[in-house]
């Protein structure tokens, strides 16, 4: 029998049961909804609601189902409709019909955004970790591979040389604001909507705090109509998501352009690549594709909820039980991708002749040049000019800048001296980059020591 039967004539039809019902996914907040139950009941208890002596015996019975539930041993009933219900029958099994007292002064309206809430303060605590453990990958390889020297890009055209620790540290940068992003959304994630019953709140001396105290909530929601009804932390958490996949995607793709042999920046280690069925040669970087490939899914997840919410007439409707398996599936891709995206980066190995190598065709010292000539007094535009044709004249002679006699640049410019060859130097050309934030190897030493300084204090505060 359902527990809402009571003005029903009719059973449902089998087919309605299938299609409305939400435990074969929502079973996964059985450990937040016991939770919520628990501190709900002891509240109840508490203000006179029920008798303390009661509110004792329903807490027990819930951490013996607790504990079933931990040990798989519940087998879940789909005809329970969903996680609130069967574990209000596990109860009533349990102790009997006092189990039926639980859900006074409480809606699965209510109750259900609790648990999402707690679900996902969990989880990104988790996740939280996991981006940890990132900073502390991207730091070590920085830090080895602080003297390499690679082209930097745009319109992935070589550009100027950059060293490949600032290219790392760039990534740093991106998951760093992520990691900031998540902590924020915490703050509106981790309030608690209970008491606001099905919308209207509850004639019964509830003490909402109380209840919010003991789940180590920062606050209660403000309006009982909003409580139900939002799930804007489920979207933002969904756009968060979508954007460290984003980042992971970008060094993905990366990775899978550094590891053709067009580039042969990196080797990924055998552990994580694959092969092919018929071309027994092939090495392929699985993991990166993976990775960039269900960044998709994360964005679809995110389109999800907000499409689910953007025409729904206050305050609970069914179709946010649409929430859950987007979001579980957002989290179970971020932290798997997450978790796979650490050791294969740590075991990737860096090609740095073929780095640097690469660094000396494509004149990523023409810049320099002209910025060599402004100091010689010519104006930049003229300079970058004189440049230009130097550099249509290296092209044709099949010669580099460096390459050039100072007869044949002196044709171009009378300026040019001898003292033009240091200049064109890579390490030089990278070194002269001490603007802040820049690529010199001192900013680079010092960006990688403040990040060290801001993950240590992070690691410290927890
Ligand atoms: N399974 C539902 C959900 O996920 C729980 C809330 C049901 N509330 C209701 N009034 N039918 O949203």
């Amino acid at each position: 029998m359902k527990a809402w039967s009571g003005r029903f004539l009719k059973e449902t039809a089998a087919i309605m049961d299938d299609f409305h019902s939400s435990i074969h996914f929502d079973y996964q907040l059985a450990q937040e909804d016991i939770e919520g139950s628990m501190a709900h009941a002891e509240m109840l208890g508490a203000c006179g609601i029920i008798t303390p002596e009661e509110a004792e015996c329903i807490r027990e019975g819930l951490s013996r189902i607790r504990e079933r539930v931990m040990a798989g041993e519940i087998q879940w009933d789909p005809s329970a409709e969903d996680i609130h219900l069967n574990i209000e029958k596990l109860l009533i099994q349990e102790i009997g019909d006092l189990g039926k007292k639980l859900h006074t002064a409480r809606s699965r309206n209510d109750q259900v955004a609790l648990d999402v809430r707690l679900y996902l303060r969990r989880e990104i605590h988790a996740i939280l970790d996991l981006l940890k453990q990132l900073f502390e990958t991207l730091l070590e390889t920085a830090e080895r591979e602080s003297k390499t020297i690679m082209p930097g890009y745009t319109h992935l055209q070589r550009a100027q040389p950059v060293l490949l620790a600032h290219h790392l540290l760039a990534y740093f940068q991106m998951f760093r604001r992520d990691y900031d992003r998540l902590n924020e959304c915490l703050n509106r994630v981790n309030v608690s909507p209970l008491g606001a019953g099905a919308l209207a709140g509850t004639g019964f001396p509830i003490d909402r705090r109380r209840v919010a105290a003991a789940l180590q909530m920062d606050g209660v929601c403000q309006n009982s109509l909003d409580a139900v009804s939002d799930r804007d932390f489920v979207a933002e958490f969904n756009f968060i998501a979508s954007l460290i996949m984003m980042h992971l995607s970008r060094f993905c793709e990366e990775l899978v352009l550094w590891s053709s042999a067009e580039f042969g920046f990196v080797e990924m280690d055998d552990s994580f690549s694959t092969g092919s069925s018929i071309m027994p040669q092939k090495k392929n970087p699985d993991v990166a594709e993976l990775i960039r490939g269900k960044t998709g899914r994360v964005y679809g997840n995110l389109m999800a909820i907000l499409t689910v919410m953007k025409g729904l007439p206050l305050a609970y409707n069914k179709d946010m039980q649409e929430d859950k398996e987007a979001l579980f599936d957002s989290v179970k891709t971020v932290k798997g991708c997450l978790t796979i995206f650490i050791p294969m980066l740590q075991t990737l190995k860096f090609n740095r002749g073929k780095m640097l190598s690469a660094t000396e065709d494509g004149f990523l010292n023409a810049t320099d040049l002209a910025d060599y000539l402004v100091v010689k007094g010519i104006p930049f535009r003229e300079a970058h000019a004189i440049v230009g044709r130097l550099v249509r004249y290296g092209i044709e002679t099949g010669k580099k800048l460096e390459e050039l006699t100072l007869e044949e640049m002196q044709t171009f410019c009378a300026s040019i001296d001898s003292t033009v060859y240091p200049v064109l130097r890579m390490e030089r050309v990278v070194d002269v980059r001490r603007s802040e934030g820049g690529t010199a190897f001192e900013q680079v030493r010092k960006q990688l020591d403040d990040a060290r300084e801001w993950l240590l204090a992070e690691k410290g505060s927890e």
